[in-house]
This record gives structure tokens, C-alpha cells and sequence, in this order.
């Protein structure tokens, strides 16, 4: 990557020869769109609008928490609730790939109505490296189909604008750290938001279950942190498995859920090592989901597994 200084000038000029008219960025207030949308508004102004869609799939308190940073941001930007319609078409789907492409096509659909009454014809997508390298391009395989590239509908009715596409995720927050944008150390979180971390159909009930259980990870492990007890991993995160298992609760049988913990060491996600979370901590996350969730989790396992062989994200 060339220089921060002479990356933004380069992105300012090619962004204002490229969008003549107006355009719309999708935000999902991750470090990738929230650098994007810094640089496409610092060269275009209010010809941009930033769109949040709520996707019914999104983490705990996520979309307060992204509306004061586009606030504070001070870009035009419409908050959307598509929950219901997100839902509507997952409705049957379990297939990892098909529920990457459902989602890609549903994002497209509600920008495309946002993008009519706008005005606008760019999209703007924070799209970085490993997006569209692990999405395949007919030369690689597709590892998985990332919703910003590879769920992509055909007839989109929109032209493409990716000003951080050749940029790996620690070079964007490098940039996002220069810029000042509030986001730069926010991990990692996956554009199929919650869908990609409850295995199978997706439900408004199994979607309340990982949200609350991904919640528990985030809170225990920055606890831990803040204490001194292990480093921050890169990513950290709960699974929802699909498959019951027989538990006890009391004098009774119980056959619930079963909860996996994710966290990892990695630069720029590309590889990944899992981390080494004190059992102690493991514990706590584990009697804490198991004692909130009593009716529907039994279960807590955590994941070693490093990428490769498997991915960060389990679909
Ligand atoms: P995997 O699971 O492929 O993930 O090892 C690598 C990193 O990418 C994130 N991820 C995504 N990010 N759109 C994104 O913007 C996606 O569709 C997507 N899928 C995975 C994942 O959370 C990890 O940080």
C-alpha cells in the first residue's frame, strides 16, 4: 500500500472523477464501511448518504450504537429496519452459501429502493482483500460467497464503487486510526451479521439465542482483558449449533442447544490461530450462557481449531 496521505489523495480523486451524480454507501458500522464512508463523503459531501440496514441479524445494542457513530460522523445517513423481510426470505434456507446469497440479494433490494427515492446510481461498498479473494473470481475457489461481492445479485441496478477493495483489514484500520474514525478497533464482524453464527435455518428465536450468547463472549473476554487476565483476541464470538444434546437441569432431563466459543488470534483474518483463553474464563462464559439460557442451551464448547483448516466463522 502506498503511503496513508498519498492512499486518501489518490481515493479523493478517483472517487470525484468516477461518481458524477449521487451516491449511497451501505454502512453496517464496521471499520471497513466506516472508512469508506469517510472517504467517499470527504470527496463528495452530501452527495452521499450512508444507509444502515437492520437486518433483524445484528449483535446486541449494534444499531443504537452505529446510529450516534454516523451521528457523530455528521454524513447524511437513514437508519432502515428490513427485519422482517430478512426473515421472511430465510424462511427454509440452511444451506450456508444459500443464506450468504439470500441476504447479498435482500441488502441489494432494499438499497436499491433507498437508491430511487435518493437519486442515486453508486453504490459504495467497504469491500477489502480477503472479500473478494475468498469469494472467488473464477480463477480461485470460493471459499465463501462474502455478501458484499459473491451475493451479489446480476441484475443489480447499480454501479459499483470499492475504494478499499486492494486493502487488507490492518491496513484499513491503520487508515482508520489517521482518520480518526471511532470505529478502527471494533472486530471483525461478518456482513450475513448473526445468520452465519446460528448453523441451519435461522429464526427470530434462534437468532435471540446467539445474540445474547455472542453478547456473554464479548462482555466476559473484555472483562477479562480489562483485568488483566489474557490479551484481547482479534475476533471473539458465539456459535449456535443446530444438533440437541441431553443435558440435566435439577432432577430433570433436559435436551437443548448447544453454544461454541470462537476467538482468534490474526492479522488480517486470512489466517487465523485460536486463542488461548484462560479456562477460568472459559468457564465463566460457560456458566453464565448455560444459567441465562437454562431453558434453551445445555451446552458450551469452545473451538481450537486454527484457519486453515477451518474458517473464522462456522458457515
Ligand atoms: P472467514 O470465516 O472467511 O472470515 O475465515 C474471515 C474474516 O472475514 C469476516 N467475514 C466477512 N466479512 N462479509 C464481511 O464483510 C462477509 O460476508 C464475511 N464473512 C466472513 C469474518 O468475520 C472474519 O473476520
Amino acid at each position: 500500500m502506498l503511503g496513508l496521505e498519498d492512499f486518501i489523495d489518490d481515493t479523493l480523486e478517483t472517487v470525484r472523477s468516477t461518481v458524477k451524480g449521487k451516491a449511497i454507501i451501505a454502512c453496517s458500522g464496521g471499520v471497513d464501511s466506516m472508512v469508506a464512508a469517510t472517504l467517499v463523503s470527504k470527496a463528495i459531501g452530501d452527495r452521499l448518504l450512508a444507509v444502515y440496514v437492520d437486518n433483524g441479524l445484528m449483535r446486541k445494542g449494534e444499531t443504537a450504537e452505529v446510529e450516534s457513530m454516523l451521528r457523530e460522523m455528521g454524513i447524511n445517513y437513514r437508519i432502515i429496519d428490513a427485519s422482517e423481510e430478512f426473515f421472511a426470505a430465510l424462511k427454509g434456507v440452511d444451506d450456508p452459501e444459500g443464506k450468504r446469497k439470500v441476504i447479498g440479494e435482500r441488502f441489494i433490494r432494499v438499497f436499491e429502493r433507498v437508491a430511487k427515492e435518493f437519486g442515486a446510481e453508486v453504490l459504495v461498498q467497504g469491500t477489502i482483500a480477503p472479500d473478494w479473494i475468498e469469494s472467488g473470481d473464477g480463477v480461485r475457489d470460493t471459499i465463501k460467497s462474502h455478501h458484499n461481492v459473491g451475493g451479489l445479485p446480476k441484475d443489480m441496478g447499480m454501479e459499483l464503487c470499492e475504494p478499499l477493495r486492494d486493502l487488507y483489514k490492518d491496513e484499513v484500520r491503520d487508515l482508520a486510526r489517521f482518520l480518526g474514525v471511532r470505529a478502527s478497533e471494533r472486530q471483525p464482524f461478518p456482513g450475513p451479521a448473526l445468520a452465519v453464527r446460528c448453523l441451519g435455518e435461522v429464526t427470530p428465536e434462534s437468532i435471540a439465542i446467539v445474540r445474547e450468547a455472542c453478547f456473554i463472549v464479548e462482555d466476559e473476554i473484555m472483562k477479562a482483558a480489562d483485568a488483566g487476565k489474557m490479551e484481547r483476541p482479534w475476533q471473539y464470538f458465539a456459535v449456535l449449533l443446530p444438533s440437541k444434546t441431553v443435558g440435566v437441569q435439577g432432577d430433570r432431563r433436559a435436551y437443548g442447544r448447544t453454544v461454541a466459543i470462537r476467538a482468534v488470534s490474526s492479522i488480517d483474518g486470512m489466517t487465523a490461530t485460536y486463542a488461548d483463553i484462560p479456562l477460568e474464563v472459559l468457564g465463566a462464559i460457560s456458566s453464565r450462557i448455560t444459567h441465562t439460557m437454562k431453558v434453551s442451551v445445555n451446552r458450551v464448547v469452545y473451538d481450537i481449531t486454527n484457519k486453515p483448516p477451518a474458517t473464522i466463522e462456522w458457515e
